[in-house]
Parts: structure tokens; sequence; C-alpha cells
């Protein structure tokens, strides 16, 4: 009886609401504060990735609540991995920042998306130090807080300020983005390293910064940023300039409109 149920539940088409990634983000941020400078059981997953005890239990949680409330649903987690490709997809990056998080630096949030065959319908990045919640739905909008964003409106790379991020392999990969960096210093207002892609986006989104690449991520770190990026008016492609983020291999150029043509050229010349 109880296994014909759980098949009947399993069968049902349970579609999540924005409200429902808000509420996982804002309690997966609190386990993230609760957390914030203690001391940590740090693990190495590579040579300068870490792990901490807080990304396992922020993810466990939503891993545990999105398995209990949408039974069926494939999820793609950092920390356990699970499966991509489900019609009812779901991206969790449970610590964004892990770097900065070990570090006492405050810059990080919880980042959860949601997609459907492929496409992204929704989104929550949670900045838990900010009390800064970024949300979008495809076709509706993107939010900060509940107020609506908007991309820059800037129309020069001169008078751009652009962040990017490096990967964690930098030290044996022959394309470390240092390349680009360097010309971006040249010929932008700036470029920051801030360590968190997800947040990264969202200040796309904002209008904080106008542009935003890296060249080597996965789908936890991009899908949910991607979204709000997208809904706030941004161009969001690969560096190759696809529209089609999901699939490997995954990088993203997230830019004001006025100004992603001059940095995808840019990208392109100094490869
Ligand atoms: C990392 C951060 C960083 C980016 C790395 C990511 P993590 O994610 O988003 O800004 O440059 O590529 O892996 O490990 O802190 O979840
Ligand atoms: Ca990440
Ligand atoms: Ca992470």
């Amino acid at each position: 009886m109880v296994k014909i149920i759980a098949e009947i539940i399993g069968e049902m088409d349970l579609e999540p609401a924005l409200t429902d990634l808000e509420g996982l983000a804002r309690r997966a941020g609190t386990i993230l504060a609760a957390g914030y400078e203690k001391d940590h059981q740090i693990d190495f997953k590579g040579e300068i990735d870490l792990v901490t005890e807080i990304d396992r239990r922020s993810e466990a949680f939503l891993v545990g609540e999105i398995g209990r409330r949408f039974p069926g649903h494939r999820v793609l987690a950092e920390e356990s991995g699970g499966e991509d490709g489900g019609r009812n997809q779901w991206y969790i990056d449970p610590l964004d920042g892990t770097v900065n998080y070990a570090h006492g630096v405050p810059f990080f949030c919880v980042s959860i998306a949601y997609a459907v065959d492929g496409r992204l319908t929704l989104a929550a990045v949670y900045d838990p130090l900010r009390d800064e919640l970024f949300t979008a739905e495809s076709g509706r909008g993107a939010w900060l807080n509940g107020r609506p964003l908007q991309v820059s409106l800037q129309t020069e790379l001169s008078r751009s300020l652009l962040v990017t991020g490096f990967p964690y392999d930098i030290r044996k990969k022959a394309q470390n983005n240092l390349d680009h960096f360097g010309r971006f210093v040249m010929l932008s207002q700036g470029v920051r390293r801030l360590g968190s892609a997800a947040l990264d986006l969202c200040y796309v989104a904002a209008g904080r910064f106008e542009g935003y690449w890296e060249l080597a991520l996965q789908p936890w770190d991009l899908a949910a940023g991607a979204l709000v990026a997208r809904e706030a008016g941004a161009m969001v492609t690969t560096i190759q300039g696809d529209p089609r983020l999901l699939s490997p291999p995954y990088s993203v150029l997230a830019a004001a409109p006025g100004v992603h043509g001059a940095m995808r050229s840019e990208l392109r010349s100094s490869r």
C-alpha cells in the first residue's frame, strides 16, 4: 500500500513555486550564518579546493527537503553529486564562496535553481550576511528582496566594472584566464575577483557590475544566477556566445546588452 502511494506521488507533477525556493534558500542561509566565523572541519577536494562541514550540512538540508517535498525530481548538488538531465531538475550549490567562508571573508551565498525539460524556470540566491535574496522566474522578472532588478544601461567597456573568477585547477591549466584578466583590466574601469560565481551573476543583474565571465564552472555554480541575470535583462551566454548554458563545457559570459558584444570580441581575440 505504502509503495503504491509512493509511486502515485512520484508520478504526480509536483511543481515548486518561487516561494518554495525562497524558503529553502533562507533556511539554508541560516545554517551558513550560524556557522560563520566558527572553527571549521576543512577537507580538501583538490590542492586549493575546500569543503567545510557547513557546505555538507546546508546541502543535506536542501537535498533532504527537496526529496521529501518533491519526490521523483532529480537533484544535482555540489557535494553529493546526483543526476542531471531530468524533466524536473534542481541545481544546488549549498555554499557558493567556500574559500571566502573558510577564511572569514563575508561574501558567500546559497544557490538554488529549478529547470523543467532543460529550461531554467525558478531561481533563488541568498546572501545571509547582507540579507539579500535574489530571485527570478522565467518570463516574469528578477528581484532583490522583492524589488525588480534591472541590468546596467552602460554601453562603454571603458566605463564598465567587471568581475571574474579562476578555476581550482589553475596551477595545472593552460587556459587559466590570466590573459583575459590582464586585457580586461586595461580596457575596463576595473576587474574584481570576489569568489562567488552565483553572487557575481546576481550583481550583474543588479547593475552593480556591467559584466562577468568565467571559463570553467559547474551547473550548480551558474544555474540560479544565470536566470536572475537573464530576467534582469542581461545577455547570458557561454564564453563562445551560446545561450545554452546547461551543457558542457560550462562557462559563462553575463553582461549588460550594451557591453556583451565588446566583451565577447575581446574574449575571442585574446584566446
Ligand atoms: C567557486 C566560486 C568561485 C568560482 C569557482 C567556483 P565554490 O564555487 O563560485 O567564485 O571562481 O569557479 O567553483 O567552490 O565556492 O562553491
Ligand atoms: Ca560554487
Ligand atoms: Ca559550493
